[in-house]
């Protein structure tokens, strides 16, 4: 099957190589329903099934594909399965960020025997077109990583799936990988998380935000960004900071009913031309003020693209040494204030957009604000 990342590199600090996000699961209330919301607003195309038609009694998995992007929406058939637990518990979320490898059990082990603890172990999933190796473990609240080994595997995704194609024509909007997943973890763990991915899959502590670079007159948060050796996997980590009141971090976790994955960041080459597609399709986005694009040029110096366009579209700017980003974020993609999405493009930065925290942060408190939750 077609490769889901850049080309394959790694450096000597990984513990083992990581050639990018394999996919990224949601457990949801109505995955049906779910896949139509990817089809329709964010371009995604169906490209696999596993429900009762293919043998799988109690459980349904929608995939869907764009760029190297490759997302699973499951829900469960019956009370009394765990997922519907967790979707009880935690509403829609993200359950696994699956890690492409070469080797999923040399994966797991160096995981397990480096301090991270088992979710699952190595499976050997086959059918008529090959076979593929998997192995989870556990990170912050209810979330795991898999590793999957796919050698050799021409199927549409999984063993157990069956190829499918969206029933109506889809029109992609310029999506093409995962930039970054972001953890929201308790007030205090912070560092623990870094340490784990430091010690459990070797990455490197790449940037840190403390509350004087995250902060609002109301709110703060601290974040970690952690990396694997070639940069295709960017996790932040956030935690709450002591605040008047109560932060977008301390929110999530209070609705989330646990730590988890609060934003992924997702890449396009043309972010007007992508924005432009999710507005039109009804997907909302945080608003930062008409003020804020008064000044921003004087921060950010010359960008290729229209300062008109960007501010329609309210798309935010920053600069750091090796080149400019384009930037927004939706707001969050279901009832509860959980999980949302960033669209990002990056022209030589490698930075997060450390210059727009302030005016993002205050966005996210008008929308608290609006929810009684601040
Ligand atoms: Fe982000």
């Amino acid at each position: 099957m077609e490769a889901l990342t850049k080309d394959k590199t790694t450096t000597q600090q990984d513990l083992f190589p990581i050639n990018g996000t394999d996919y990224i699961e949601f457990y949801v209330g109505n995955a049906k329903q779910a896949a139509h919301f990817y089809q329709t607003a964010f371009g995604f195309n169906i490209v696999a099934y596993r429900g009762p038609e293919t043998g799988s009694r109690d459980t349904v998995s929608y995939v869907l594909q764009q760029g190297k992007i490759r997302f699973v929406l499951t829900n469960a058939l019956s009370p009394d399965h765990d997922i519907s637990r967790h979707v009880l518990v935690h509403g829609d979320g993200v359950k696994v960020l699956a890690l492409w490898v070469d080797d999923a059990e040399y994966a797991f082990n160096t995981a397990v025997a480096n301090g991270a603890k088992a979710a699952q172990k190595l499976q050997v999933h086959k059918d008529e077109h090959g076979q593929v190796r998997t192995a989870s473990i556990h990170t912050y609240g209810e979330t795991i990583h898999t590793f999957v080994e796919r050698k050799d595997y021409h199927g549409a995704f999984f063993p157990g799936f069956e190829a499918r194609k969206s029933q109506m024509e889809i029109q992609p909007i310029g999506l093409k990988y995962i930039d970054h997943c972001v953890g929201n973890v308790e007030l205090g763990m912070m560092d623990k998380w870094v340490e784990f991915y430091q010690k459990v899959m070797g990455f490197n502590l790449l940037v840190t935000f403390d509350d004087k670079d995250i902060s609002t007159k109301y709110t703060a948060l601290m974040s970690k960004v952690v990396s694997n050796g070639n940069g295709y996997i960017k996790f932040p980590i956030n935690e709450p900071a002591d605040g008047v009141k109560k932060s977008q971090i301390e929110e999530y976790l209070d609705f989330y009913r646990s730590a988890g994955v609060q934003h992924i960041a997702i890449a396009t080459d043309d972010i007007i031309h992508t924005v432009d597609e999710l507005r039109r399709r009804g997907i909302d986005f945080l608003r930062v003020p008409d003020t804020y694009y008064e000044t921003v040029m004087d921060r950010v110096g010359e960008i290729k693209e229209d300062l008109k366009e960007l501010q329609r579209l309210n798309i935010l700017i920053d600069r750091d040494e090796e080149g400019y980003l384009l930037q927004i974020f939706t707001k969050p993609v279901q009832d509860r204030p959980t999980v949302f999405y960033e669209i990002i493009q990056r022209e030589g930065a490698r930075s997060f957009g450390k210059g727009n925290f302030k005016a993002l942060f205050e966005a996210i408190e008008r929308e608290q604000e609006l929810r009684g939750t601040l």
